[in-house]
């Protein structure tokens, strides 16, 4: 058998303070009622000064590393997927390797938004594939979002939550592990989902401020429409790779980001309510950190047993999106 990639171990951790829907009525023109049945979220957990993105990171990683077996100095590479890091440098991912004490792992961010854990899983796979069945990495999935959402915008603050995933990445020459990768990106329509102000070419200055150019702004009614259309083909690319029709998916991991959308993709590919795997009511958008955190709670439940073939497709700003099929 060739090398595969394999989980070996599973982590995920929220920040303590809950945000309720009805906390949010105080705050800005909307309802309960409204957050609910428009995208399925009842709470978000939401950072302190203290719970950066890094924390967050840094405590998925732990009980990731804990849960497989492997100890922080004999991994081989830390790759991070964020678009909310402590500071653009030194990334998150340096900071988690200074934290954890893996001495040995070179470390990097990877920025394609929401869509950043998949493509992060990617490029382990990769490593993984072409280097050696031993190596060990560990791929993260980890956001604050809450520090660029304007909270006066009921457009977006209802919407994003904080949170982090994590997961070690093996090889094994078994009949298992991650079957197919599929990334996309569309830069033509990168203003439809935008945090303006954050980087190089509009610099923090007085004049952006006011412009609110450090806040995430979404044309949520647009990106909507690509979610679904991009999140369906990259669904039936992977079943066309690994000649699945739809019943052949036991567990679909979609990004949660609308309880509409992932719903929609599991009409489309005929799955029934027990194969879609939901946690959006309690976390909100978390972004890069959705899928680990989903895929952390599945297996902490028993859900993933050995031989269960699953999904997980994301799309996110860029636009990114992308799917991985993968048998546990
Ligand atoms: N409370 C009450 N009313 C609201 C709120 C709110 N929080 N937000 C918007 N509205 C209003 C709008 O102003 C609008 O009012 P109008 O008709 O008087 O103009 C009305 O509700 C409908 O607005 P829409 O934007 O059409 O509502 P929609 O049903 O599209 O839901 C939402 C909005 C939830 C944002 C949805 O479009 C969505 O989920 N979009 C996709 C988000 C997504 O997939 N993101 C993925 C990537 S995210 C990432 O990468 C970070």
């Amino acid at each position: 058998m060739p090398i595969r990639s394999i989980i070996i171990g599973t982590g995920s951790h929220v920040p303590q303070r809950v945000v309720t829907n009805k906390d949010l009525e105080s705050r800005v023109d909307t309802t309960d009622e409204w957050i609910r049945t428009r995208t399925g979220i009842i709470q978000r957990h939401i950072s302190n000064n203290q719970e950066t993105n890094s924390y967050l990171a840094t405590q998925s990683a732990r009980k990731a590393l804990d849960m497989a077996g492997v100890r922080p100095q004999d991994l081989d590479l830390i790759i991070v997927g964020t678009m909310s890091p402590d500071m653009p440098m030194p990334s998150v991912a340096c900071l988690v390797q200074n934290e954890l004490g893996a001495k040995k792992a070179g470390a990097f961010d990877l920025y394609a938004a929401c869509t950043s854990f998949l493509y992060a899983l990617s490029v382990a796979d990769k490593f993984i594939r072409g280097n050696s069945s031993r190596m060990k990495i560990l791929v993260i999935g980890s956001e604050v979002l809450s520090r660029v959402t304007n909270w006066e915008d009921r457009n977006t603050c209802v919407l994003f939550g904080d949170g982090a995933g994590a997961a070690v990445i093996t090889g094994t020459r078994e009949d298992r592990g991650i079957l197919s990768t599929h990334l996309h990106s569309d830069g033509s329509l990168g203003e439809l989902l935008i945090i303006r102000g954050l980087g190089t070419a509009f610099p923090v200055s007085h004049e952006n401020l006011e412009k609110g150019w450090q806040y995430i702004q979404m044309q949520g009614r647009e990106v909507f429409k690509h979610a679904v259309k991009a999140m369906e083909s990259a669904a039936w690319e992977a079943l066309e790779t690994n000649g699945w029709n739809g019943d052949d998916v036991d567990l679909l991991f979609s990004h949660q980001a609308n309880i509409r959308i992932i719903n929609f993709l599991g009409e489309k590919l005929g799955l029934p309510k027990e194969k879609i795997f939901i946690n959006i009511h309690k976390y909100g958008n978390t972004s890069a950190a959705s899928i680990p955190i989903a895929l952390d709670e599945a297996n902490r439940t028993g859900l993933l047993t050995p031989g269960l073939r699953i999904l997980m497709v994301a799309f996110g700003g860029g636009f990114t999106w992308g799917s991985v099929a993968m048998c546990w």
